[in-house]
């Protein structure tokens, strides 16, 4: 339904190991060395199949994960995790495709999955059909070196709400849904030139309402239900605070309560100290323009 803008980081991300073999009679997959139960693993599998529809292979797989980021939990796992296995894939399965397709492959398991190929700042275009829809970098002179996520670690718990029922249930029943479609484009335009002339204002700005603006959409659904906590909004209130006493620095989040904080690296102390006082220094996770897929063997 729209495109999307995504900042790839350091701090989060997922290894993944993918055998394919004749003598595995099922996929197997391990997530954080845990053998992961059968709904979990068809997930993986419906994925499997559409890589092995394109190496023209039945082998059955053996998928060993590990998440260096909490699951489910409103960081972003499934973009981490599914990108790692389309990498996996795409080596183990010799397909040799390139990053455009390896995006467009990722994109099959979980939509944000197509971005985190590629580092810095990427965008996804939405595209009007498979062959269409892949996310590319946007050229950015270092920019993103500059700056600094800050996470703040408030609950990571498996929320109660997925990304995908989430955004199923709003698309469909949310009348807040077309005005949060209708000012998309204007916004990532805004972004877009925010990072060509390295505005930091204007791409937090734009960031931060265009995150309020999403979250909106979510309390006109039917059922209503809301990612925040009252620490989320605690939080919320913090950057602002930051922001009043002369410190540049914007919110967004994901689908989940946790808060990310974009500052500029110069006052990135000034904010984990905040933070760290307000929450607890654990809480607390900075992170960095990161690298895209990576090969490990
Ligand atoms: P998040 O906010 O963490 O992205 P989502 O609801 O979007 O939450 O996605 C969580 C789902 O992503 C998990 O239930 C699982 O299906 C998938 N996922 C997470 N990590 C991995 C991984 N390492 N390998 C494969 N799939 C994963
Ligand atoms: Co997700």
């Amino acid at each position: 339904m729209n495109n999307s803008l995504s900042l790839t980081l350091d701090a989060f991300y997922t290894e993944t190991e993918v055998m394919f073999s004749d003598t595995f009679i099922k996929d197997q997959f391990y997530l954080n060395e845990q053998l992961q139960d059968e709904k979990t693993t068809k997930k993986i599998s419906a994925f499997l199949d559409i890589a092995r529809k394109k190496a023209n292979t039945t082998k059955k797989a053996k998928v060993i994960s590990q998440n260096f980021v909490p699951t489910a939990a409103g960081l972003a796992s499934s973009a981490s995790g599914l990108a790692a296995l389309a990498g996996a894939c795409n080596k183990a399965l010799y397909l040799d495709l390139d990053d455009r397709s390896l995006s467009r492959l990722a994109r099959r398991g979980s939509g944000s999955a197509c971005r985190s190929i590629f580092s810095g700042f990427v965008e996804w275009e939405k595209g009007y059909d498979d062959e269409s829809s892949y996310a590319h970098p946007i050229p950015s002179d270092h920019f993103e070196e500059k700056l600094a996520m800050v996470f703040l670690l408030l609950n990571d718990q498996k929320k109660e709400v997925s990304s995908r029922e989430g955004m199923r249930r709003t698309v469909e029943t949310s009348s807040f849904y077309q005005g949060w479609i209708d000012s998309v484009e204007t916004d990532l335009c805004q972004l877009k030139q925010a990072i060509q002339s390295k505005n930091f204002q204007l791409l937090g700005e734009t960031m931060e309402q265009n995150c309020l603006k999403m979250h909106g959409t979510t309390l006109a659904a039917h059922p209503p239900f809301t990612y925040w906590s009252p620490d989320s909004l605690k939080a919320m209130q913090a950057v602002h605070q930051l922001r009043s006493s002369g410190i540049p620095c914007y919110f967004t989040m994901d689908a989940g309560p946790n808060v990310k904080v974009l500052v500029q690296k110069e006052h990135l102390a000034t904010i984990q100290e905040t933070f760290s006082n307000l929450f607890s220094s654990q809480q607390v996770i900075s992170s960095f323009s990161g690298p895209g897929i990576m090969i490990i063997e």
